[in-house]
């Protein structure tokens, strides 16, 4: 019985552990989850999600802080059409955080970063443009283009140095999709080097619409195999959304993908940004709790725990300091949706009940997006005498998909909880 392990994908002359961790956005897959994976062999995401955010969080910068008194005049009224980005600060921002990852970097995997075309950051061309020459002037292993059909994200991309060196690859939910996006490629004469399929048990925002459950990851990935065979394309083709265990894999390497994408394994693991209470929330999930909301002011589906505490929250749209979803006209979901909430009889805002401020919610990790499959997440661990559930390492959870048979998923050694006094 064939293990993950036997399998290698190759890239640009590079040969990788098949397993790709996908990009987790806001600092979910951090840089030190995707070291891990590129030790291993593998291939890591980091996200450019709020990247400048971020770079303050991490290198104490103050790119937020700089954004908000810049734009404090706006704070009070619902016209946001001035609230823009510095685009010096967030070249400065992402080329120190790609730089700063890259030179931890050990092992003979890769590292990705995942870039979403939704986050439109009021200034959508500008905006995606600095975050992908930033990326490669950080030195970038490889670019996974997500969230959107990046019809001109290429052209974008195309004058700099290392445009045909580095790894690009797009995420797309069906064979259409991947057909718009090589259309504009052609443009500027560069094909991906992968292409990530992503069905609908994936974590995020979805490609789908409300009628998600009619649609099957081996389906579409077979579809997308015939049709790039059939264009004589050799483009590795990369499944991603609801592969649990190794087993799940190997049944896509063997249908004939390259590798997968996981990531709601990876929820769980130290590594992972996320908080310690939500890491505890997706292993106490229920299947029940699971659910794909239209909360989100992007227009995608995006999956969710119910429990998750952004739910009917009534926060005032962070758009100064964050505004990472403002179209080019300062418009956003939420920001309607907030101005059409009524207030209560002391004057108080109700909560809003169509979307959430996705920038705040993230920034503090209160959307608790996830895989269809988290429910599952308590039986890869231990649960420990005070009921909370053991964390991983990224090296189990990797070492699990590559040597797993039979959908079997190994525990971890038991964390002896210190003695108190
Ligand atoms: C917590 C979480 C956050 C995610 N954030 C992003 C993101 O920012 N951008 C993106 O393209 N995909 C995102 N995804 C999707 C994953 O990268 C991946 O493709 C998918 O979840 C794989 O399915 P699995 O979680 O069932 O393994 C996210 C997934 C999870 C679980």
């Amino acid at each position: 019985m064939a293990i993950v392990n036997d399998f290698r994908l190759t890239l640009g002359g590079s040969e990788y552990v098949p397993i790709m961790v996908g990009g987790m956005g806001v600092d979910i897959s951090t840089s030190d989850l995707a070291l891990e994976a590129s030790r291993l062999g593998g291939i890591g995401h980091i996200s450019d999600a709020m990247s400048t955010f971020l770079s303050d969080r991490i290198f104490s910068t103050k790119y937020t802080k700089a954004k908000s008194e810049r734009h404090r005049a706006s704070r009070d009224t619902f016209d946001k059409s001035k609230v823009k980005f510095c685009l010096e600060d967030l070249w400065k921002g992402q080329v120190q955080f790609v730089r700063d990852t890259m030179s931890r970097k050990t092992g003979n995997g890769g590292i990705f970063i995942n870039v979403m075309e939704k986050l439109t950051m009021a200034a959508p061309g500008d905006t995606l443009r600095t975050r992908l020459r930033a990326a490669m002037e950080g030195g970038i292993d490889g670019i996974t283009l997500s969230a959107g059909l990046h019809t001109g994200t290429m052209k974008l991309m195309a004058d700099h140095a290392r445009f045909r060196e580095v790894l690009i690859g797009i995420i797309v939910s069906s064979a259409r999709a991947l057909k718009i996006f090589l259309r504009g490629a052609s443009r500027v004469d560069r094909l991906p080097d992968y292409v990530v399929v992503e069905g609908p048990l994936a974590g995020g925002h979805l490609g789908f619409g409300e009628d998600w459950r009619e649609y099957k990851l081996s389906l579409i990935v077979a579809d997308v195999l015939q049709f790039l065979k059939k264009e004589s394309l050799d483009i590795p083709v990369i499944p991603a959304g609801g592969i649990f265990t190794g087993t799940d894999a190997v049944e896509y390497l063997e249908q004939g993908a390259s590798a997968v994408q996981v990531a709601t394994r990876f929820t769980v693991t130290k590594e992972c940004g996320l908080p310690n209470k939500a890491k505890q929330a997706y292993f106490n999930a229920t299947e029940d709790m699971v659910y794909v909301s239209t909360l989100s002011p992007t227009g995608y589906p995006i999956r969710l725990l119910n429990n998750s505490p952004c739910i009917d929250s009534n926060i005032k749209p962070q758009c100064e300091p964050l505004g990472y979803i403002l179209g080019k006209d300062g418009t956003c979901q939420y920001l309607t949706a907030y101005e059409n909430t009524p207030v209560d009889e002391k004057g108080k805002k109700l909560p809003v009940k169509d979307k959430v401020c996705l920038c705040y919610h993230f920034s503090k990790h209160k959307c608790y997006t996830c895989g269809h499959y988290v429910y599952r997440l308590k039986d890869t661990t231990n649960q420990l005498p005070d009921g909370s559930y053991q964390l991983l390492t990224a090296e189990h959870v990797f070492n699990d998909y590559l040597y797993s048979k039979d959908h079997q998923i190994a525990l971890p050694e038991m964390e002896i909880p210190m003695a108190a006094g």
